[in-house]
């Protein structure tokens, strides 16, 4: 058997994202980039040489600090699915609303199946503060998304990632020292003085996917945090104050916003930190406006325009969406952009028999397939990989962390993989994201999205669990 469009909504419903990885497993998915190693164990790919493991960021290299998570005990290896379900139940019946299960919307449907909250990463970020009382907050997302909810929530609560090795390669390619080395040459050449209108030379603007010592680094140096649906309005707040910006990590939020707002592509030249200069020249980097730092999604870089042709050619009428992590040449081609809220709306908002072609990751359009069966929806890549870092997070590490909060006889509660953020880096990364969400759209109404924190999902209203 093969496949050569996982297609639900109205049409058939038969390609479930694991489904996809059996096929991909078998050598049987049509079209298919993807490793069949992904089929393996997430524990068996951990222990592998290089990259990111099997999947769409196969190819990018894990840098050597990156946390590595530890050989996951037998026990929860070898546990049958049945299980691992019924460990988990019990678990989360004993602990009750000690703890708060988040799951982001590109988490895989058999750890979404136990979370309390599913949405966006900032969204869960403050459905950590809408639980104060919970004592864990076990995060099904990654790295720096448990990072924000550590930043947000009490000091008291301990945020958990199930699995330390769920990293986002796009995150990983922006690291403190490259960023201190960029800044040092781009002081260099700007100098530190205000022109006559009181703006400095350079604000440093990252993306909410990036670690908290970048967050940090912008707090401290005048800068903010945005995410996919403010990055107009942060831009925009940014250029207030600042004749430029340095934008990190990713290239195509970055480029995609300014363009929509008027920057010429000539003023957004690329910074490769492994080049003097960022391998621009002197003058162009004087003549920036936002300086664009070398780093992209592996998921949404494989969207590409031939499949938005391909699309219309299929389904006339559809209408497609993607996200603003996809290359620009998509997003043009595209007849909306946004972020994955954004996406969630505007299904939500559609008139039954709307046909949707979606870019971004695979569990959260078929999830959204599944949710709207009055629609037709599908992704736009016709075999694509999951997000392969969030997916390793797997039943037997929720199993896992769950059951250390619990404790035994024969062992005491204890918390497994607390993700902490230090003081001198928290107080540094809050400011960023306080101004953030202090930040309003200009006046001409200009702003992409609101910027105030949107409402987490309960998953009851969205999962139907
Ligand atoms: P959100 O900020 O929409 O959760 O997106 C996170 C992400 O990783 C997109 O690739
Ligand atoms: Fe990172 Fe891309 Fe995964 Fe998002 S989808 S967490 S940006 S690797």
């Amino acid at each position: 058997m093969t496949i050569s469009r996982i297609e639900l909504g109205g049409a058939s419903v038969d390609a479930s994202v694991d489904r996809t990885i059996q096929l991909v497993q078998a050598g049987q998915a049509e079209g298919s980039t993807c490793s069949p190693d992904l089929a393996a164990g997430p524990w068996e790919f951990d222990a592998g040489p290089l990259g990111y493991g099997p999947g769409s960021s196969m190819g990018d290299v894990i840098p050597v600090g990156s946390p590595r998570q530890g050989e996951l005990p037998a026990a929860y290896r070898t546990a049958s699915a049945d299980e691992l379900d019924a460990r988990i139940r019990a678990a989360k019946e004993t602990l009750g609303e000690r703890v708060v299960i988040l799951g982001h919307f590109y988490q895989r449907d058999e750890v979404i199946a136990y979370a309390n909250f599913v949405g966006d990463s900032f969204q869960l970020a403050n459905a950590a503060k809408a639980k104060p009382d919970a004592e864990a907050i076990i995060f099904c997302g990654v790295h720096f998304m448990a990072e924000t909810a550590d930043l947000l929530s009490r000091p008291e609560q301990a945020v958990i990632l199930p699995n330390l090795a769920a990293g986002c390669s796009m995150a990983d390619m922006a690291d403190i020292d490259s960023v201190q080395e960029c800044w040092e040459q781009l002081e260099a050449l700007y100098g530190t003085e205000p022109d006559a209108d009181g703006r400095v030379p350079v604000i440093p603007v990252t993306y909410m996917n990036s670690s908290a010592a970048l967050k940090g680094f912008c707090g401290e140096h005048g800068g903010i945090v945005c995410t996919s649906s403010n990055a107009e309005t942060v831009l925009a707040w940014a250029f207030e104050r600042g004749q430029r910006v340095l934008f990190f990590p990713d290239q195509h939020l970055g480029r995609n916003t300014a363009k929509a707002m008027g920057v010429p592509l000539e003023q957004m030249p690329m910074w490769n930190p492994r080049k003097a200069l960022g391998g621009s020249s002197a003058a162009d980097l004087l003549d920036a406006r936002v300086i664009l730092w070398h780093g992209f999604c592996s998921v949404h870089r494989r969207f590409t325009v031939d499949q938005i042709a391909q699309a219309r050619v299929e389904h006339p009428g559809v209408r497609v969406i993607v996200h603003p992590e996809c290359p620009m040449a998509v997003v043009d081609a595209a007849d909306e952009y946004g972020s994955t809220d954004y996406i969630t709306k505007a299904i939500a908002a559609a008139p039954a028999g709307s046909t949707f072609a979606i870019g971004t990751e695979i569990n959260l359009v078929q999830r959204l397939a599944a949710e709207y069966p009055q629609h037709t929806i599908f992704c736009l890549d016709p075999v694509i990989c999951p997000c392969s870092t969030m997916y390793r997070i797997h039943p037997g590490y929720l199993a896992w962390v769950l059951e250390a909060l619990v404790g035994s006889a024969e062992r005491p509660a204890e918390v497994l993989n607390r993700i902490t953020v230090s003081d001198d880096v928290a107080a540094p990364a809050r400011v960023a994201l306080e101004r953030m969400l202090a930040a309003r759209p200009p006046a001409s109404g200009g702003g992409s999205a609101s910027v105030t924190a949107p409402a987490p999902v309960p998953v009851a209203s969205f999962v139907g669990a």
